[in-house]
């Protein structure tokens, strides 16, 4: 059956917050179920999945950077937090039947296996889900920038990006009543525009490998499911000139 949906090998980016509730900290296991339950329906649509986490619902590098600690210090607390969250969400996928791995690109061998490409590579092959913790195992790169190499190194043909907003706006819709949606904007016209969708060595990463991006709301119910199934969700980033509004 053809979905309409172009990408077989996805990468799901989850922020730290969609493991918490508004305003929250911490982990909120029904939430880690949803994303879990929708993480089944991408697998369920013959999607091979890989994810990474972001890390801020526990601890976040930047703000305790610019508070004085050390920022590499910081960081590195950052990559340890998105460990909690993978684990978190491997024990939900595996409460609802999905075949997962966990791989940590810091060495913590008594919690989960070490990032090999080649073994995610198989992972995948094998139709489980594989879940990236650990960022890049770097200070000074985010988890964007994980999402990005990590989609680029085992070859997923698109990023989804979860995020609390339903796409990528021509102005911050807090602020701009009438702000409007793209459906779809190039590489180029969303630097040129500062749209700051991802932090720049995430975005140099995708464009200069082709790898197109979804910005989607993970919040709206059923939302990844219609994006999976061809609908039409969210904005996409890619190297196709120009851009079109919703
Ligand atoms: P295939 O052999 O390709 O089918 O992969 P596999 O992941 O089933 O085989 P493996 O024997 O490598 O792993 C079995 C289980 O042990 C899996 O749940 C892995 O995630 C886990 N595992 C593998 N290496 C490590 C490690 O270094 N540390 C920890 N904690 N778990 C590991």
């Amino acid at each position: 059956m053809d979905s309409g949906f172009p990408y077989k090998r996805i990468l799901l980016k989850l922020s730290g917050e969609a493991f918490t509730v508004e305003g929250k900290t911490g982990i909120d296991i029904h939430r880690v179920r949803t994303i879990a339950e929708q993480v089944k329906i991408c697998h369920k649509n013959g999607l091979k999945v890989s994810v990474v986490i972001g890390g801020g619902n526990i601890f976040r590098g930047m703000p305790a950077a610019e508070g004085g600690m050390d920022r590499a210090t910081a960081d590195y607390m950052g990559m340890l937090a998105t460990m909690i969250n993978a684990m978190a969400l491997q024990d939900a996928c595996e409460k609802i039947d999905l075949i997962t791995r966990v791989q940590s690109a810091i060495e913590m061998k008594s919690i989960a296996e070490i990032y090999i490409r080649r073994k995610a590579m198989r992972h995948l092959e094998k139709n489980r889900i594989v879940i990236f913790a650990g960022g890049t195992g770097n200070p000074y790169f985010t988890t964007d920038t994980t999402a990005a190499l990590r989609a680029v190194e085992v070859g997923c043909q698109v990023i989804l990006k979860a995020t609390k907003v339903d796409g990528v706006y021509d102005a911050d819709p807090k602020k701009v009543p009438d702000a409007k949606r793209f459906l779809r904007v190039s590489f180029m016209e969303s630097m040129q525009r500062r749209l700051r969708i991802m932090d720049s060595t995430a975005i140099a990463l995708c464009m200069e490998n082709n790898l197109p991006i979804i910005v989607f709301d993970i919040f709206k119910e059923n939302n990844l499911k219609s994006l999976v199934e061809g609908g039409k969700v969210g904005t996409l980033i890619s190297s196709a000139e120009g851009l079109e509004y919703a």
